[in-house]
């Protein structure tokens, strides 16, 4: 005699009954060891500011970083990103290390408080020089292999003062591999190189090229960073960049880009960043500030949107709210 049917046989919620069921079943998760810290240094002393109201993005002298990181580093981050901001700007790269210089006594004193805490630092052109673009400019263009020697002296420069990984934005071609023989030269062979392999040319990036002085003063980057819509292009960067000796992939910006993310997990063994950047920050304070959702809701889904799409690491500047919030600040 049959069984009279009374509902569905297989019943997904009781994989979701109550909290600890959810929690023991839980796929993806967001922990502050995942995600790295952006700071921005800016020359001078005694700054610590946001760049502006609720920006998120935080402006540091060197004299008071160790003493910001120190609660971050408590709290368990995965690590943090330095993007050097200097009041000088110099469009031929000679006045590079003295550019550098907040930048390097930074390095120094978190290296001395924290001998393992993971340093990135980005090397990219856009905050050195008056024009604001990546690279060198020659008559109004960017000069893609002039652009390499300097791109490989800023990660020498930068893997000398004690940063872990130099993190290349500059979108220049063959930059990763000016940049892992510049430094293998230089004897720095424990320098990584983390590359920003797929960044898009993107309306995402406005809070920080007000934080970090790189607007273009002219023209767009459409000639070096990716058009959106291209998938296939997208790959064709990441396999040069592995092939060219990157340690680690990013992919930026994240939300814009989960399938491309999802490509590079399943296609490379090597680690996978994903960018939280500046406008997608933005876009949810402003409709929690517009009443239209919930801040901390919101931004805890996508960070696992962004986990679940591939990305091991998420550069974001929720990392500094969340470490706050685990020390109970
Ligand atoms: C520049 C750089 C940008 C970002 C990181 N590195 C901006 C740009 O390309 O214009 C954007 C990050 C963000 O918006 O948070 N090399």
């Amino acid at each position: 005699m049959k069984t009279p049917i009374t509902g569905p046989a297989i019943r997904m919620r009781r994989l979701r009954r109550n909290a600890q069921v959810r929690r023991l079943f839980a796929e993806t998760t967001v922990e502050l060891r995942n995600l790295v810290m952006p700071y921005f240094i800016v020359p001078g002393s005694g700054v610590l500011r946001e760049s502006a109201p609720n920006s998120g993005l935080w402006q540091v002298t060197a004299d008071r970083l160790a003493d910001e990181v120190a609660l971050l580093v408590d709290a368990g981050v995965g690590g943090v990103m330095l993007f050097g901001v200097p009041d000088e700007k110099c469009d031929d790269g000679s006045k590079l290390e003295a550019q550098l210089v907040p930048t390097r006594k930074a390095t120094e004193a978190l290296r001395q408080r924290f001998p393992e805490l993971v340093l990135f630092a980005d090397v990219c052109l856009c905050s050195f020089t008056a024009h604001g673009h990546c690279g060198i400019v020659r008559d109004q263009v960017i000069a893609n292999d002039e652009s390499l020697a300097v791109l490989a002296k800023m990660a020498v420069l930068l893997g000398s003062y004690g940063i872990d990984f130099v993190s290349p934005s500059d979108m220049m071609d063959g930059r990763v591999a000016a940049i892992r023989g510049a430094l293998d030269e230089a004897r720095l062979h424990d320098v990584g190189v983390l590359s920003y392999a797929v960044k898009m040319a993107s309306a995402f990036y406005g809070p920080f090229r007000d934080a970090a002085h790189s607007a273009p003063q002219f023209g767009d980057r459409k000639s070096y960073q990716m058009p959106a819509g291209n998938r296939r292009e997208a790959r064709r960067e990441w396999v040069l960049d592995e092939a060219e000796g990157a340690d680690a992939l990013l992919v930026k910006p994240a939300l814009t880009n989960l399938d491309v993310i999802r490509d590079v997990r399943e296609a490379s063994d090597l680690p996978i960043f994903a960018y939280q950047v500046s406008g997608e920050r933005a876009m949810l304070v402003a409709a929690a500030e517009n009443g239209l959702l919930d801040y901390a809701r919101a931004m805890e889904e996508t960070l696992l949107s962004i986990r679940r799409a591939g990305a091991d690491v998420i550069v974001s500047y929720e990392a500094r709210p969340r470490a706050l919030a685990a020390r109970g600040r």
